[in-house]
């Protein structure tokens, strides 16, 4: 298995929902990779980048407080792997302009980002995601539906290089988790709407944030009936509520309008913190062992790379590209 994230900030309850819980359960069924594209943050943004540091940090403890096991999957940073930019080379000349010009996700990144245009590393970015994937001939990807379309281009690309030169690369699935609505009952829970609950906020902010949440827009009183389906308050019940006996009988109330929406949200934000209670135990423990952060990454990054090297080393030979063998290992003399 590999996925990752672009370290552009926190994760959130809804990479949770829709990834982190997937791949906690697959650790210990598949060798699993997970990286952090640092380099994939250049494609959208040159402004900050100072920023990233800090980032990927945080983003390792969030890792590590929902469960993710460095011995059992490989986190590791991309830049620390250049042998993905040399495999994302290989397989520029596979895909062709137009191709990668009907990407949506490019539109809705210009779009959302309120970018001029699409720089050439952005029109490049599905590629250098395929080059990650391929790297460690990855077979399972999980991702978010938002990046379903970048998995089927790397399909394209595993079965144009194998047909062109030699079977080398798998075809990857992407299995997709599910989407969680965002606080404000927009499609999309996403850090830069702001409409999230962090994996590393306290209990006080989270109470803020579900006081705050959207309901059903049409219920004016509590003593009304009030619609379930599709209420972002019952939709995180469902996704962190334990006690389903609750949720149950919650739900029963809020449809006769014998519940206001002030309980079901205070119920909802004890159930999120139950939720999050082992997370920022796990979350402290780690914060309070000084370079653990830093070791996991140099330590993942270095098997990382010792598996990439032999899948380019791979492509390379069934390229024909062995005219100068030993070209990468030549010493620069000053
Ligand atoms: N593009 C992914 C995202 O923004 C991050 C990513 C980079 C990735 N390389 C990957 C995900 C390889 C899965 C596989 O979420």
């Amino acid at each position: 298995m590999l996925t990752g994230d672009r370290p552009t900030g926190p994760l959130h309850l809804g990479h949770y929902v829709g990834s982190l819980k997937m791949r906690v359960e697959l650790q210990d069924k598949l060798e699993c990779f997970v990286l952090l594209a640092d380099l994939h943050v250049l494609t959208t943004r040159n402004e900050r980048l100072d920023e990233i540091g800090d980032n990927i940090r945080e983003v390792v403890l969030d890792y590590l407080s929902v469960g993710l096991d460095p011995k059992k999957t490989t986190i590791y940073l991309q830049s620390l792997v250049p042998e993905v930019m040399e495999l994302f080379w290989l397989f520029m000349p596979l895909v062709g302009v137009p191709r990668a010009q009907r990407i949506p996700s490019l539109k809705e990144m210009v779009r959302d980002l309120k970018l001029e245009t699409a720089s050439m590393a952005l029109l490049s970015y599905p590629i250098l995601q395929a080059a990650d994937i391929l790297m460690v001939k990855g077979d399972v990807v999980p991702v978010s539906r938002d990046q379903a379309s970048h998995v089927e281009l790397t399909r394209e690309i595993a079965r144009r290089f194998n047909a062109t030169y030699a079977p080398v690369f798998p075809e990857p699935d992407a299995p997709i988790g599910p989407m969680l609505i965002g606080t404000d009952g927009q499609a999309k829970a996403s850090k830069s709407i702001g409409n999230v609950i962090l994996l590393s906020d306290d209990a006080k902010t989270v109470e803020k944030r579900v006081r705050s949440m959207y309901t059903d827009p049409a219920r004016i009183r509590a003593d009304i009936p009030g619609r379930v389906e599709g209420n972002p308050l019952f939709l995180y019940h469902d996704s962190f509520n334990d006690d389903t006996a609750e949720v149950d009988e919650l739900k029963e109330r809020y449809r006769k309008g014998k519940v206001g929406d002030v309980e079901v949200k205070k119920r909802l934000a004890a159930a999120i913190n139950r939720f999050l209670d082992p997370i920022r135990e796990r979350r402290a423990a780690f914060e309070s062992q000084p370079g653990l952060v830093d070791e996991i990454i140099r330590e993942g990054s270095a098997r990382a790379r010792a598996e990439c090297q032999r899948t380019l080393a791979e492509a390379r030979e069934a390229m024909g590209l062995t005219y100068f063998r030993d070209s990468t290992t030549v010493k620069v003399s000053r």
